[in-house]
């Protein structure tokens, strides 16, 4: 039983979440309510999760009062299921996509399996770019919590313009949820727009809500996620997804920007360099003469951890904060100041060279996760700066999903 070993062991050394699911721990939010023997299936008086007409569609309707002239479907295989529902729904209806800037590999594999055309462009570039008769996918807000410059004038002209608006809002289920938080994508008019509940709001892990703007592209949404997604929803999800909405609903923010300002303030009195994110549920850390891995490394060895680590910092999603939490703040702040930084810089692979990759052609995709952005797609040739890229990355041990498959390939052909 290794896994749940594994598992007990973690919460043995209580450790602590700086990381998604938005519940930290069972320590934010109502999912204390659900039991584990609501782990039932569509029985008389529970409903057909793809063709819903009772209590999944009373829950789809409360989680449409969201932003009201939208149409709601509650998911359990992730945001993922959302986005490849919604390239397929409008593929047939645009001449084809435009992915503006990073975007999860959900993107691609759904324009991959479509078949479909598509461009990549910076959000900078779009207002000048013809957007007529095209779907524009917009990741928004990013992982690290930035949002799109612009991003109501490009919603609305591009619409003007007859294209299809999807927002990747994967990480803003939490948008709008009190001042001072990023408004989401539907306050602009976006067609579809698929957030994960599960990962700043406190539901199960899966938990993700797909909104549409429009009853025919509602219609042709239903059809891909019955494709897509499980026929043996998890109830416990979907129950989750009721009670973080509830969650949504009732919040209010004192709490949270308290706790933040407390634990900002105790970061830098520690000497950490803090940078907070137009989200101001992420932050980023670094610490002087310290790598943004070594820093990673220490707080995982203390039992603190966290979202992410690039070149640019730690990345922490904070705990919304509420009355009657039971976040553990101040072992948090024991943590932090008994951090040792006395662990060594993760250790470059020795001799590793790549070189043969340069000039070959990517056989499978390759993905740096988190946080889940291709930096080569299958097909694409591998450059110079891609290779040195990726060792820098294995370097600092950062899991990149597609580069075996593709050393192994050529590695193989070198060798003959
Ligand atoms: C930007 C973005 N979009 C989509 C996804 C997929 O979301 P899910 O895990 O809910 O399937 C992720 C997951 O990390 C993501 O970062």
């Amino acid at each position: 039983m290794r896994l749940m070993n594994k598992l007990n062991e973690l919460r043995k050394d209580g450790a602590l979440s700086m990381h998604v699911p938005g519940h930290k721990n069972m320590t934010l939010g109502n999912l204390s309510l659900l039991d584990w023997k609501d782990d039932m299936t569509e029985i008389t008086g529970l409903d057909d999760l793809h063709s819903p007409e009772g209590i999944l569609f009373e829950l789809n309707e409360f989680l449409s009062g969201k932003y009201p002239g939208y149409h709601a479907q509650a998911m359990v295989n992730g945001t993922t299921t959302g986005i490849l529902s919604a390239v397929y729904a409008v593929k047939d209806k645009v001449d084809g996509f435009m992915v503006i800037d990073d975007a999860h590999k959900s993107v691609y594999h759904g324009l991959n399996l479509t078949g479909a055309s598509f461009e990549q462009k910076s959000a900078g570039d779009v207002l000048n770019s013809s957007v007529q008769n095209k779907a524009l996918i917009i990741t928004y807000p990013t992982y690290s919590g930035r949002g799109v410059d612009n991003l109501e004038a490009i919603i609305k002209e591009a619409r003007a313009a007859g294209a299809i608006i999807i927002v990747d809002e994967a990480h803003g289920a939490h948008n709008d949820i009190a001042p001072g938080f990023l408004p989401s994508a539907m306050t602009f008019n976006a067609d579809i727009v698929v957030q994960s509940y599960h990962k700043m709001l406190p539901a199960l892990t899966g938990a993700s809500v797909v909104f549409t703007n429009d009853r025919s592209l509602h219609r042709d949404m239903m059809k891909y996620i019955d494709y897509f997604e499980t026929s043996s929803p998890s109830y416990l999800i979907l129950a989750s997804i009721e009670l973080a909405h509830q969650f949504y609903n009732d919040y209010t923010s004192e709490e949270f920007y308290k706790e933040r300002s407390a634990l900002i303030d105790y970061l830098k009195a520690l000497d950490f360099t803090v940078h907070e994110s137009e989200d101001p549920a992420k932050i980023i850390l670094n610490k002087k003469d310290v790598s943004p891995y070594r820093l990673f490394k220490s707080l995982n060895g203390a039992d603190v951890y966290s979202e992410m680590v690039t070149d640019e910092g730690v990345l922490w999603c904070l705990p919304l904060f509420h009355p009657g939490h039971s976040y553990p703040l101040s072992l948090l702040f024991e943590r932090l100041e008994k951090l040792s930084f006395n662990v060594p810089d993760p250790l470059e692979s020795k001799g590793e060279n790549l070189s043969f990759l340069i000039g070959k052609e990517a056989v499978r995709a390759v993905v740096p996760y988190p946080p889940g952005v291709p930096i080569i797609h299958a097909g694409e040739h591998f450059t110079h700066d891609i290779v040195k890229t990726i060792i820098h990355k294995r370097y600092y041990h950062v899991k990149m999903e597609g580069i075996e498959d593709n050393i192994e390939c050529y590695k193989v052909e070198d060798d003959t």
